[in-house]
């Protein structure tokens, strides 16, 4: 097999790129390790960026977003027993979020792609890169458990893998350069059978530790609260959840609905970045190439930015051979990848509650959510990041659907 870019991984990344390129008449095979149900199935974050919203619908695959998620204005913030509104919209000059599940974003993507006959192959197995120092690098995968090893020639291959994944352990570790924080937290989310909570998202800070209310539809709600990152979620009866849940978030005149809990899991917290996002004639992507904590929710947008990058710099060297904004992949990519660690760093340390610490990073804590929701230069400050920094490089897609 021969494609122009082997892309692995079926996550938001590989899909969006996948996608993309296709929209620029340049070929791509996408290989998956998990099957399609399981891909479309799991659970993940939900919040994305204007920016990534207008790329979702100027490239054809936003109408089911538009009807089914929903837009928020801003978010509150909880603290001291009160809630205080950052209102994004009148912040930043009419900006907004949509919050809609990444998993539904997955299925629209793989709709999209099959709709447009692109290959995405589910359930390979072993896969290898090869020679990915050369002009024709390659990735080696079994199609079936006990299937023949096939290869796919490319000239280029994306690594949309995820933290796990092989494509960032092909770069030989002499020259990979990695940085990262592991955090004292973790977060229990849940999936609960009740009606919305609040019209916007409300991040609390409380003694007990951080808490948040989300979102999903009319009938299910996404709520976390902090845990630690080593517990065991079978400690985590039903009602143990909603009582530590109402211990948090409960305020004097109001009181959060519960229901029966559908789903539950606990995740722990990481910031990373590897700065060799590129290597030969690989390109990592994506949670392949950084992680953040998830109080930012900037996971799935950070990828959607890398990809247009490397969609932009693929078009350009397929159109007229020029190979700068390739070479300056890596160095775009990180300067938004630096700037949403910061944000979602200085959010999580804003909002957790660090039993390593004594009460005067508490108090500090205080004063800084105090600043916050106080000043219109601090409001704007978070606001502005948490809707999304400008892209660097702007990209049009026309639609061909
Ligand atoms: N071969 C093929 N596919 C693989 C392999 C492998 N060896 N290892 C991992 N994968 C697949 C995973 O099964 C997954 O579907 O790569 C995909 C990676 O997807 P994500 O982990 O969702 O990563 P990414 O596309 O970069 O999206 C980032 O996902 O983790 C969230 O919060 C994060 O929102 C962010 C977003
Ligand atoms: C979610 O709805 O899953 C969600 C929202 C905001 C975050 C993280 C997760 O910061």
């Amino acid at each position: 097999m021969r494609t122009q870019v082997g892309i692995i991984g079926a996550g938001p990344a590989g899909l969006l790129l996948s996608h993309l390129l296709h929209l620029q008449g340049i070929e791509s095979i996408i290989l998956e390790s998990r099957s399609r149900e399981d891909i479309e199935g799991t659970i993940r974050a939900g919040v994305l960026e204007q920016g990534t919203v207008d790329l979702l619908n100027s490239t054809g695959v936003g109408e089911r977003m538009m009807r089914e998620g929903h837009v928020h204005d801003g978010i509150e913030l909880q603290f001291n027993g009160k809630r205080h509104r950052i209102d994004f919209h009148e912040l930043t000059g009419g900006k907004r979020i949509m919050v809609y599940a990444q998993h539904e974003v997955i299925k629209d993507l793989v709709a999209a792609r099959l709709h447009a006959a692109g290959q995405v192959y589910f359930n390979v197995s072993d896969v290898n890169l090869r020679q990915i120092e050369s002009t024709t690098p390659k990735i080696q995968f079994r199609l079936e458990p006990e299937g023949e090893l096939q290869e796919i020639e490319c000239d280029f291959i994306a690594g949309c893998d995820g933290f796990h994944g092989p494509s960032r352990q092909a770069i030989p570790a002499n020259v990979r350069i990695e940085k990262q924080k592991i955090y004292p937290f973790g977060w229990l989310g849940i999936l609960a059978k009740t009606p919305p909570v609040n019209p916007e998202l409300i991040y609390a800070n409380h003694e007990r530790g951080f808490a948040l209310l989300s979102t999903r539809s009319p009938e299910i709600q996404r709520h976390y609260i902090q845990v630690d990152p080593k517990d065991d979620i079978k400690n985590w009866s039903d009602d143990r959840i909603w009582t530590e849940l109402h211990a948090r978030v409960d305020l004097d005149d109001w009181i959060l609905k519960d229901g029966p809990i559908i789903q539950k899991n606990i995740v722990s917290m990481r910031s990373f970045v590897c700065e060799t996002m590129r290597y030969g004639n690989l390109f990592l992507a994506g949670d392949a190439a950084h992680i953040v904590p998830p109080t930012g929710a900037k996971g799935l947008n950070l990828a959607a930015a890398d990809v247009q990058v490397l969609a932009r710099g693929l078009s350009e060297y397929y159109r007229s051979s020029e190979e700068d904004l390739l070479n300056r992949y890596s160095e775009i990519c990180l300067r938004r990848i630096w700037k949403a660690q910061r944000f979602s760093y200085w959010m999580t340390t804003m909002l957790h509650r660090n039993l390593e610490h004594s009460s005067f990073e508490y108090n500090i804590q205080l004063a800084e959510l105090d600043y916050v929701t106080s000043s219109q230069a601090a409001a704007i400050s978070l606001a502005e990041n948490y809707v999304g920094l400008p892209m660097e490089i702007q990209t049009n897609y026309s639609i061909k659907i």
